[in-house]
């Protein structure tokens, strides 16, 4: 059986990144209405399975994040999703946090639940076939925020996540993610990244979750969406490298970044960039949801007839990403 490591080497090697097709039931849906799709078990299940489908798709992605559902659901040919996946030499990965709730005491702050009854659901995803895990907590800038209340809790909760998900066989990608949203500049996107990796590896320290066994998912370092000063390619590769060099550990097998709500040509070009930051101790990849999946999405629109096209579109985006690396 492989290791820990192995299995998070995998995810992060040979140019190939992991594919974020874990919405919640509610994200999905409400993505699916607004390409005109009905929000049904059955529509929800068929895009996933033009995702798993697409040709070639194993050349540039190493592994696939499922929401529970889907881990249940079978392929129109009757295999389950980890077991297409497995055929095509894909691992199978389930998001097992339960969403990110408002937190007591800090107003307009979340803090990510689903630790209750972890362990055993862990080793009942494992018995389903799945090789990795994420959860993903949620940091917002703004006006006295984040506050250290809310990264304090959001860590606590990732490294018993990651500690749990080791001791049980799966490797934890561990996604802190600073998000895009307001006016803030490049440079206090990077003091609170910087801020809240370095409480995330104590945290992790203290868990004891073993660095070479995880995949660290993290935003690029970039100025929020309504910031007026929007900084150009090398500026948010350098930036976004520069604080990973400060923060996170060589040991950590690979860096697996978030898109956030970048387009997904930005993303991409953004990743490209960071490749000649060199020399890097980690590998530097894509664990990209809507920046590899919108465009299918929104060609697919549920029409049967443009399946093919959907794929194809898809396909696109992850052999771009791979070219980046
Ligand atoms: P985005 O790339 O769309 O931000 O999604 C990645 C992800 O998995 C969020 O948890």
């Amino acid at each position: 059986m492989a290791t820990l490591n192995e299995i998070a080497r995998r995810m992060v090697s040979d140019r190939r990144g992991v594919l974020a097709a874990d919405e919640s039931i509610s994200t999905m849906s409400s993505r699916l209405e607004g390409v005109g799709v009905a929000p049904t078990d059955e529509n929800r299940r068929t895009y996933r399975e033009l995702i798993v489908t697409t040709p070639d798709l194993a050349d540039s992605i190493s592994g696939i994040i499922l929401a529970d559902d889907t881990l249940r659901q079978e392929l129109s040919d009757g295999r389950t999703f980890p077991a297409a996946l497995a055929d095509m030499g894909i691992l199978a990965g389930i998001k097992v946090d339960t969403g990110a709730k408002p937190l007591a005491g800090a107003d307009g702050e979340k803090v990510t639940e689903g630790l209750d009854g972890l362990r055993d659901r862990v080793t009942e995803y494992v018995g389903l076939g799945a090789s990795f895990a994420k959860w993903r907590a949620v940091i917002t800038i703004g006006d006295g925020r984040p506050s250290e209340r809310s990264i304090r809790a959001n860590v606590h909760g990732l490294a018993r996540y990651a500690g749990l998900c080791q001791e049980g066989g799966l490797v934890p990608i561990v996604e802190p993610e600073v998000l895009m949203d307001g006016d803030h500049t490049l440079a206090r996107c990077q003091q609170v990244t910087r801020v809240v990796l370095r409480a995330l590896f104590d945290e992790l320290a203290l868990m004891q979750v073993r660095l070479d066994g995880m995949v660290l998912k993290p935003n690029m370092v970039v100025a929020g969406k309504d910031c007026p000063q929007q900084p150009g390619i090398e500026e948010v590769a350098q930036t976004t490298v520069d604080t990973l060099r400060e923060t996170v550990p060589p040991e950590v097998p690979g860096i697996a970044f978030l898109s956030g709500g970048q387009s997904p040509e930005l993303a991409t070009r953004h990743l490209g960039a960071m490749q000649n930051c060199g020399p890097l101790p980690w590998e530097l990849t894509y664990s990209f949801g809507r920046a590899l999946v919108g465009p299918a999405l929104e060609t697919w629109r549920g029409d049967a007839s443009r399946w093919q096209a959907a794929q194809r579109a898809l396909s696109d985006r992850a052999v771009a990403n791979a070219a980046a690396r």
